[in-house]
């Protein structure tokens, strides 16, 4: 993609991820502060960032737990939604987990953020389970999971 690039975690990223994040989550879907800055920086986590032209365009979190890549959060900024900037991101940060060894891809999604579930459809994420109560009291999650090939 012209202009953007992808690029690893720096120290004090976390506050402009924080903004993004409140931009594309509502309550209770979205990081505290502390919370994602802990993500961010906690051992065995894998963090990109888009940047273009100095702003943070999107980003991606992803928890290596043994062979497992956890995607802990992925957002894009509405500007730039539909431009296969979430599609890369997701393939950037699935090379560096199979770098690290790993062997598959997971996360867990709102079953109602429908957007986020046909994307994750799209780029070939396989639907495996529902989390009842994930995310709150009667707000469930969908399970998704991809395997990685060699
Ligand atoms: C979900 C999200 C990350 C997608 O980011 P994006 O950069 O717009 O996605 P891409 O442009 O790479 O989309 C790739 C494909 O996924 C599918 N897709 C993406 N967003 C979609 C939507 N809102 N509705 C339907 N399909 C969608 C399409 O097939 C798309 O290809 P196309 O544009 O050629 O039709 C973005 O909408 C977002 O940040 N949403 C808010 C935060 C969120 O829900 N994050 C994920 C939950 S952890």
């Amino acid at each position: 993609m012209d202009g953007v690039t992808i690029r690893d975690y720096r120290a004090g990223d976390w506050d402009a991820m924080y903004a993004l994040d409140v931009q594309c989550f509502e309550p209770p879907f979205r990081f505290s502060r502390r919370a994602m800055r802990g993500f961010a920086e906690a051992a065995g986590s894998i963090t990109l960032l888009a940047m273009c032209a100095g702003q943070l365009a999107g980003f991606c979190v992803v928890q290596m737990e043994d062979q497992l890549g956890y995607v802990v959060t992925l957002d894009v900024a509405a500007d730039w939604r539909r431009r296969g900037l979430a599609r890369l991101l997701m393939e950037e940060v699935e090379g560096r987990v199979r770098a690290e060894h790993g062997t598959a891809m997971a996360l867990h999604v709102f079953e109602g953020n429908i957007g986020a579930v046909r994307f994750y459809e799209a780029i070939g994420y396989r639907r495996i389970a529902v989390a009842n109560g994930f995310y709150g009291r009667d707000v469930d999650a969908l399970v998704y999971e991809r395997t990685l090939g060699a």
